[in-house]
């Protein structure tokens, strides 16, 4: 999950000037997802990681955690507050789609990174989905096939 790293190690600077705190735990054999598009996957964790860094309160936390389990490889981004209501919950997928709020309105997003996000994972045959983290803000969860070899 070389790639995942990276995407990481290019925010972390941000998240610390924004006072969030940015922890990951990715295993080893991650590499798992190799056949992927390379940019593309680059292009969903840098949407996910420029949510939380964009929604969460300063002094909040990002966890990123993997995991594999017989032939999917799970990814978790959570957060912490403010999070989002379980009836926005179900619609952050849809185009421009946007939670009312003022710090929406001053971040000025177009309300396409999750859609676009689905559209990527949709194209390697995986799933994501929206849920309250337990960290009281928002949870994205991926899961992608391994292919054999990669396990
Ligand atoms: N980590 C998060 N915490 C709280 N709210 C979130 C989080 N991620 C997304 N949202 C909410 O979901 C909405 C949709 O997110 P999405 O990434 O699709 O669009 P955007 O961030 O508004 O704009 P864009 O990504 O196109 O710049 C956001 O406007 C925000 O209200
Ligand atoms: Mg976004």
């Amino acid at each position: 999950m070389e790639v995942l790293r990276d995407s990481i190690e290019s925010y972390r600077e941000e998240f610390s000037r924004k006072g969030i705190a940015l922890k990951e735990k990715i295993s080893r054999n991650a590499n798992a997802i190799s056949f992927a598009d390379r940019e593309r996957l680059n292009q969903l964790f840098a949407n996910l990681l420029e949510n939380s860094l964009r929604y969460t309160n300063p002094g909040g936390t990002l966890e990123i955690v993997t995991e594999i389990g017989g032939d999917f490889i799970t990814i978790e981004f959570q957060d912490s507050k403010p999070g989002v209501s379980a009836q926005d919950i179900e619609r952050l997928f849809e185009r421009f789609y946007r939670v009312e709020g003022s710090r929406n309105r001053d971040s000025g997003g177009a309300g396409l990174g999750l859609t676009i996000s689905k559209k990527i994972v949709d194209a390697h045959e995986g799933i994501i989905s929206a849920h309250s983290s337990p960290l009281g803000g928002l949870l994205i969860r991926i899961s992608m096939p391994v292919f054999e070899g990669h396990k």
